[in-house]
């Protein structure tokens, strides 16, 4: 039986801990489903669920049993619809805890066959999230550090400030 594991998120944009977490669980699982999904709680996104695609798809392509899927829905039917056999995180510092555990939980409650698994995130990007990754790129800041390199310009050119009049 081939065992698939869902690695849901924002990735908006995805970054180079995404992309560790993401090439981690692909070493564990024989094929992993790498899921824009819809956090209703952040209400602006910077690229749209297909750019998110298309740049997770440049970033991946040299792993083989990594997939894109997009998701304007619950997780749990997802994961169940594909029979998924885990739910992968990465988990930054205890900060991320009690939200990851609070998703996970319900999760759990809304679909049993749910199991999240948490990969520790590299010790390098224990401070690394796409939030970070705007601000810096707003600002005309290098990003090299925090993105995979094929999308560097894309995400730059799109993030950075237009407008340089006086504040
Ligand atoms: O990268 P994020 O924004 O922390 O990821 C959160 C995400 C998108 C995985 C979460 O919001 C999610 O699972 N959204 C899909 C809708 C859903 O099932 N929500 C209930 C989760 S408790």
């Amino acid at each position: 039986m081939r065992r698939v594991a869902v690695c849901p998120g924002s990735f908006d944009p995805v970054t180079l801990g995404h992309l560790d977490i993401i090439t981690r669980a692909s070493t564990l699982f024989d094929k992993v489903i790498v899921l824009i999904s819809t956090n209703a709680t952040k209400n602006t996104a910077s690229f749209t669920a297909t750019e998110r695609m298309m740049m997770i798809a440049d970033a991946t392509a040299h792993l083989d049993n990594v997939v894109i899927d997009i998701l304007d829905g619950l997780l749990v039917d997802y994961v169940r619809r594909v029979h998924a056999v885990a739910i992968v995180k990465g988990l930054r510092a205890v900060s991320d805890f009690e939200y990851e555990f609070q998703m996970a939980l319900t999760n759990k409650v809304l679909y049993e066959g749910a199991e999240t698994v948490f990969l520790t995130t590299s010790k390098e990007n224990m401070y690394l999230s796409s939030s970070v990754v705007k601000q810096v790129a707003y600002f005309g800041g290098d990003i090299s550090p925090f993105v995979p390199e094929c999308i560097l310009e894309t995400i730059q050119k799109r993030l950075i400030k237009e407008d340089h009049n006086e504040y």
